[in-house]
């Protein structure tokens, strides 16, 4: 992996310090070049919103204000807050996610946000309660845990047992008892498949079962129509540096097509995107504290572990990662280092589970050198295990601000 001159700058800058680098360091310009570049390519009717849980960070948040997101995908009040203090209005947002409570959806009706995916019929229900006391009516959309997943995916959302929407089979007893909530406004379906697909046409695929869904749906409830489909998130990053990104265009080109086969002009596609926008624009840079060989293998310990870094650990993968070299003293002549050989990565904390990475092969590392992870803008420390043993906080560098 390379990094970016302009990162590496700083990581040399924060290690003059004198203090233990532990931080991440962002740079949105990206987030910025992807929802340009998304919004010009995808077919008219498809709208961009963020998936703040990604990465909640301010910065990333104004990004995609500036860049012109549609909006942000919000899955809990803290989230809604914190998009609208980042300026995003409560009609930008849309609410999807399993168990939410009493409160969070009192504060999205009463804040008239745009959508609530209910996921559901007792959400469904308590929206109703909530809007004839308010004396108000909510859009919603109706998630559906299609029979159809994605195996190759690094999280799947539908197919099986799934504790996220209405299994696809259970539609046609749960529908009818959805349109006849009179305070809600059905207008169309959320299904998402997976997270972190790299094939584009599994994706396409997905949109295809949607497509189908939606016009059984649309042929068998008279005067119903689904007037925003909602594909979810999933466009994946190449976390192995396989050299086969997600390609976005043969995406869009492939969405596209769909639409005119369907006749579906007109309609309004969501896509709730946080991997493919924020990942690219974050380093996690951590201090190598400690290197020793137990029973022939390289142990690395370094700064900050899964309570700042979790996602390689919780998905059994390894980021791409580089070692900045910062040529430090030696503590003591036989002190250990690493030259061309697979290690393992680790941090302090007093559990084995806490690996940051293994078997990856390093050209050269010592004690006091930075080991620097990429791709570490989505689902980093906001997925990390913060407060076990109390390390404090890892920085949050950002650049430019
Ligand atoms: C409902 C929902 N929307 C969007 C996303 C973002 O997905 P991704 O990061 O794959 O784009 C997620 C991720 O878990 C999600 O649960």
């Amino acid at each position: 992996m390379q990094i970016p001159s302009h990162i590496e700058e700083i990581i040399r800058q924060q290690s003059q310090s004198g203090q233990t680098l532990n931080a991440y360091i962002y740079d949105t310009a990206r987030l910025s070049k992807r929802t340009h570049c998304l919004k010009n390519m995808m077919p008219q009717g498809v709208e961009v919103f963020y998936a703040m849980k990604a990465n909640p960070h301010p910065a990333f948040l104004e990004a995609a204000l500036k860049a012109g997101v549609a909006g942000i995908e919000i899955a809990s009040l803290g989230e809604a807050a914190k998009a609208v203090n980042a300026g995003f209005t409560p009609e930008q947002l849309i609410y999807t996610g399993p168990g939410k409570s009493l409160e969070e959806l009192t504060w999205c009706v009463n804040n008239n946000i745009r959508t609530i995916h209910i996921e559901s019929l007792v959400e469904a229900h308590r929206i109703q309660n909530l809007c004839t006391k308010a004396g108000k009516t909510q859009d919603i959309l109706l998630r559906i845990n299609a029979n159809f997943d994605i195996h190759d995916a690094q999280t799947t959302f539908s197919g099986g047992s799934k504790k996220f929407g209405i299994d696809e089979e259970q539609l046609d007893v749960a529908l009818p008892q959805i349109l006849a909530l009179d305070k809600l406004n059905f207008r169309g379906l959320h299904v998402f498949a997976a997270s972190g697909v790299l094939k584009v046409d599994d994706l396409l695929h997905n949109c295809e079962l949607v497509f189908e869904l939606t016009k059984r749906i649309e042929s068998q409830y008279a005067g119903i129509t689904c007037d925003i489909i909602d594909f979810g998130g999933g466009f994946g990053v190449d976390y192995e540096e396989t050299g086969h990104d997600f390609d976005p265009q043969a995406y869009a080109d492939g969405l596209a097509a769909m639409i005119t086969t369907y006749h579906f002009e007109g309609r309004h596609f969501v896509l709730e995107l946080g991997r493919w926008m924020a990942a690219e624009c974050g380093w996690f840079c951590t201090e190598i504290i400690d290197i020793k060989t137990s029973r022939g293998k390289k142990q690395v310990i370094c700064a900050g572990g899964i309570n700042h870094f979790r996602r390689p650990a919780a998905l059994s993968i390894n980021h791409p990662m580089t070692i900045v070299n910062l040529g430090r003293d030696k503590l003591f002549e036989t002190q250990e280092s690493i030259h061309q050989e697979k290690v393992y990565f680790g941090g302090p904390l007093c559990t084995s589970a806490d690996k940051l990475a293994n078997d990856v092969f390093i050209e050269d590392a010592h004690i006091g050198d930075i080991a620097v992870f990429g791709l570490a803008g989505a689902y980093g420390l906001t997925m990390s295990n913060n407060d076990f043993l109390s390390h404090a906080r890892p920085k949050e560098i950002v650049v430019g601000a």
